[in-house]
């Protein structure tokens, strides 16, 4: 099975108890906000449930989200019926018919193998218009690809692209963007994928 395929049918199957465990807005994303104008056009990739949606629309922006698997969707629909939410593949996004001034990918880049890493961000790079700004947060420290025990399903292993700063920031210049500002703290939880995490915001 393609992977992305195979994390999207994890999800399907896990999407209750993620929704149940992951209920607050991604760590520094009130940065990333801040650097948004007012009412700012942003998209969600690999939004989940709907959590940051939400959060970003009650601070006042325009929020898509999409997401691959169904059941997220379904379930993010369910809970913030006035976002726009759709069941799509992050690599599949057409900039000629959409233009933001954010883009937020909380913990979806890490399962897009690396050799396909490069060409979303130059889409993402597209997607935003003149001055528009990327939040990414990661699971990192080191660098590989690797198959790990999905917490919520311990008999399903789950496709991860572990980055390491120097990695995805070089990949982030190439694609077009400067760095703005990266955080990094270590995993806290055991419902959290053992790995350091890093966030950073970077602009067009
Ligand atoms: C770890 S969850 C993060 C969800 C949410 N952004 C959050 O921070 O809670 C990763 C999400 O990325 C989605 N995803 C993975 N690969 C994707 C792809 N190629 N296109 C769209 N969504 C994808 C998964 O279905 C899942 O909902």
């Amino acid at each position: 099975m393609d992977k992305s395929l195979q994390v999207s049918w994890i999800y399907d199957k896990i999407a209750e108890p993620y929704a149940r465990e992951f209920l607050t807005p991604s760590e520094h994303i009130e940065k990333f906000l801040a650097l948004l104008p007012e009412n700012a056009k942003i998209l969600d990739v690999g939004c989940g449930v709907g959590v940051d949606a939400h959060y970003m629309m009650s601070e006042g922006f325009q929020v898509t989200g999409i997401d691959l698997s169904k059941e997220m969707i379904t379930l993010a629909e369910q809970k913030y019926p006035q976002i726009d939410f759709r069941n799509q593949d992050i690599r599949e996004l057409d900039y000629r018919e959409m233009a933001f001034d954010g883009i937020v990918a909380s913990y979806s880049l890490i399962h897009i193998p690396k050799k396909d890493i490069l060409e979303l961000l130059k889409n993402f790079y597209l997607l935003l218009k003149h001055n528009g700004k990327i939040y990414i947060s990661l699971q990192g420290g080191i660098s590989g690809e690797i198959y790990v025990r999905e917490p919520f399903k311990p008999d399903e292993e789950l496709f991860l692209n572990i980055v390491t700063f120097q990695e995805i920031k070089k990949l982030l210049r190439k694609a077009g963007f400067s760095i703005v500002k990266n955080f990094e703290r270590p995993s806290r939880s055991k419902v959290e994928f053992d790995f350091t995490k890093l966030f950073i915001i970077a602009k067009k």
